[in-house]
């Protein structure tokens, strides 16, 4: 199929950026997204032009950093998958396709459609783990009780892959479905309660210093989330967060 991409170019952070024009031909149905742009790259290399800038690692859903907005969603028009799973198959012959970066001020541009999510790896370590003795003899997991329900739910929460796309969803750029999915994950399972006060009340402090929206329950974010992460999870952050406030008295 033969389509037309007008992908967000920007040098630098500073840099204005804007909208450019590549006429693609011939691309096959089964590629992936990230294959198409591979290809488009092979061909402005070769013509001694600067390939576009784009995050990925995993390249199977996993590791989160292929953030891109296809047509006005993060991670295009399939559901509940990341850019990185996403076919040309999905498109049709003579489709023009608009890719830019994640827009949001806590996610400034690094180039081109690459940005900054080091708010994120921040609000983690603001809170986001457990303290554990690993010095050897580590403890079977099943030797600790827990309640199934609550043991599914900390795990659909642990499916988080920290790729941003609630946030750029959001029309207030608000964090909180990811900040929810990270405290729900831990405060579930009796491994999680010791840091449970400490810990949401510091993610949530992180999360509003690193300058991310408020919740205004659009929805939006679990709507464009590749992990299927419920809005449940952000009812869990309110309740979590009230408790610790009366507990810690702040
Ligand atoms: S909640 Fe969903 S959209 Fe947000 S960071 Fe996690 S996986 Fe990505
Ligand atoms: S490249 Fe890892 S999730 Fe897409």
């Amino acid at each position: 199929m033969n389509l037309t991409l007008k992908i967000w170019r920007q040098k630098s952070p500073d840099d204005k950026g804007g909208m450019v024009t590549y006429p693609m031909k011939d691309v096959e149905s089964h590629m992936s997204f990230l294959e198409m742009l591979d290809v488009l790259n092979n061909d402005l290399i070769t013509k001694g032009e600067e390939p576009v800038a784009f995050d990925h690692d995993c390249r199977e859903g996993i590791c989160g950093t292929c953030s891109m907005v296809i047509n006005g969603r993060p991670h295009g028009p399939d559901s509940a998958i990341t850019t990185c799973q996403l076919h040309m198959r999905k498109f049709n012959d003579g489709d023009t396709i608009h890719i830019e970066p994640f827009r949001a001020k806590s996610f400034p541009v690094l180039k081109d459609l690459t940005v900054d999510r080091g708010a994120f790896e921040r609000i983690m370590q603001a809170g986001g783990f457990i303290s554990v003795n690993t010095s050897g003899n580590t403890i079977d997991a099943n030797t600790i009780p827990i309640r199934k329900d609550h043991a599914d739910m900390a795990f659909d929460a642990a499916t988080c892959i920290g790729c941003g796309a609630c946030v750029a969803a959001c029309k207030n750029s608000s964090a909180m479905l990811f900040v929810s999915a990270k405290v729900s994950q831990l405060a579930l399972l009796p491994q999680g309660h010791t840091e449970r006060t400490e810990r949401v009340l510091k993610m949530v402090h992180q999360m509003d210093a690193e300058g991310f929206g408020t919740c205004s329950n659009t929805g939006a974010c679990a709507a464009e989330c590749p992990k299927e992460i419920s809005l449940d999870n952000i009812a869990r952050l309110n309740r979590e967060y009230l408790r610790a406030s009366f507990v810690s008295g702040e």
